[in-house]
């Protein structure tokens, strides 16, 4: 029987991770699949490097196009991550007719548009299952286990590296950086960092999640996207006071007036199962019409699982090749995509947690109160910390009954603009108890 040959692109934590899964599961992969899957090429950005597991030297190059170019390879799997040199990639290989799977959320996020029509006109494939929520299989159970089902709307934990960092925090008290080194260092962040903890990885996974789940594609820069780096050790004590917990959220709705689409650290009820999904792990919640709701749950980030999602698409893109098939499955889910207005961030009616930090001194609290109240801001609840030493500001907290997102922004801008009301606000939605994810 052919074995189907690779080519493999980047030898990072996750190309690692795949020459060690079909290595370690090899005989599994050939009693599922018929045949072994070869891997006969690997690009890497410098050849003296050491590697996470051992490969023979002469399967490494740095020329990426002479691996996709080689007659015997049937499969390109892009695991270089970035843009600009992974997306001239993936049109090389489709113009060479060879499928493609990749785990870049960032390349298919942005450019998906153009990559996967170029794929379904060339008669090719392109699988990204590691894309979003890493070894948790979501994007095959969207595409084909809720195939006959209507998405109405869901919440994730996508980001592995934001939640370790959350979760973490909470915990243990640390401090941001060193949590986020130690993601670092267990393979779970970007290679810019950047991109996790500023919430941008979270709204390319958002985006691909919504084509899946709603097929309609939207502008990655449409989404509303807020970072977890604002996040002090106050907050999760707050957080904890009432019973809830802090999880860096992607939130997305399908509405008749458009898609609410938005990455932000949420604060959820204690006993929600969201809340329960701890270090870098994932979870999809999923309220569907038929099934009702449904939750995805796994490690999201890291070599070994995310490296199981890769293989798991040669194994599935291999089949295709063997049946001399492409394309039997819609790469988006959907045959083609509507494209939809992403709602306006300023119309959102949610509750609100407001961390303030005002001089110690007569009147403030009456001021800050004073503001919201004038523009119909509710307050549900305020706790004033006194501070450790005279002088130094007061913690103000005080959370809101449901408001519109517009006019509380119009009134923390008022707040800001007043003399002697201190250093900006840091804002926190609270997810009601009732959507119970
Ligand atoms: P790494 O940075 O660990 O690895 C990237 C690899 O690509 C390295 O081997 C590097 O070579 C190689 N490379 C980079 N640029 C070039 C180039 N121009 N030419 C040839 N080789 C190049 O990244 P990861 O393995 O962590 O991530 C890979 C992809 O998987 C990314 O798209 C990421 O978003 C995605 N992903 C990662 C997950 C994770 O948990 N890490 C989870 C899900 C998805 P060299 O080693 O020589 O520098
Ligand atoms: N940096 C990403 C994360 C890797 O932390 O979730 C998985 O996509």
């Amino acid at each position: 029987m052919k074995e189907i040959g690779v080519g493999l692109l980047g030898l990072g934590n996750v190309g690692a991770g795949v020459i060690k899964v079909l290595a370690d599961n090899a005989a599994a992969i050939e009693a599922r699949l018929g045949t072994q899957v070869r891997v006969r090429a690997i690009a890497v950005r410098s050849l003296d490097k050491d590697r996470l597991v051992d490969v023979d030297p002469a399967l490494l190059t740095t020329d990426v196009d002479s691996v996709i170019d080689r007659d015997d390879i049937d499969i390109v799997c892009e695991l270089i991550g970035g843009i600009d040199r992974a997306k001239a990639a993936v049109l090389r290989a489709i113009e060479r007719r060879k499928h493609v799977v990749t785990a870049n959320k960032a390349l298919l996020a942005e450019h998906g548009e153009e990559l996967f029509p170029a794929a379904e006109s060339g008669g090719v494939d392109i699988y990204y299952e590691a894309a979003v929520c890493g070894g948790v299989p979501v994007i095959r159970t969207l595409r084909e286990g809720l195939a006959s089902d209507r998405i109405d709307d869901f919440y994730g934990i996508v980001n592995g590296t934001s939640n370790f960092v959350l979760s973490t925090m909470a915990k243990t008290g640390l401090d941001f950086d060193e949590v986020l080194a130690d993601a670092q260092a267990r393979g779970y962040a970007e290679a810019d960092p950047a991109l996790d903890v500023s919430g941008k990885d979270a709204a390319h996974k958002l985006a691909i999640l919504i084509m899946l789940c709603f097929g309609t594609g939207v502008d990655v820069d449409e989404i509303y996207v807020e970072g977890i780096d604002r996040l002090a050790p106050a907050d999760f004590r707050f957080a904890e006071r009432i019973g809830s917990v802090i999880k860096p959220l992607v939130i997305a709705r399908n509405t008749p007036d458009g898609i609410e689409a938005r990455v932000h650290p949420t604060m959820i009820p204690a006993n929600w199962m969201l809340a329960d999904v701890p270090g870098a792990k994932n979870a999809l919640y999923v309220h569907s019409y038929a099934l009702g709701a449904s939750m995805y749950y796994g490690a999201g980030a890291g070599m070994m699982p995310t490296a199981m999602a890769v293989v798991s698409d040669l194994i599935e893109v291999a089949r295709n090749v063997r049946a001399g098939v492409a394309g039997s499955l819609p790469l988006r889910s959907y045959r083609a995509l509507v494209h939809r207005p992403v709602l306006d961030i300023a119309g959102l009616r949610s509750r609100y947690y407001l961390r303030f930090s005002v001089p110690d001194r007569p009147g403030v609290l009456g001021r800050l109160t004073t503001i919201l109240g004038k523009h119909g801001i509710s307050i549900a609840q305020v706790v004033q910390d006194m501070p450790e030493k005279d002088g130094r500001p007061v913690v103000v907290v005080v959370v809101t009954h449901e408001a519109v997102e517009g006019d509380l922004r119009e009134a923390l801008a008022d707040i800001g603009a007043s003399a002697g009301l201190g250093e900006p606000v840091q804002v926190i939605r609270i997810m009601p108890s009732a959507a119970h994810a």
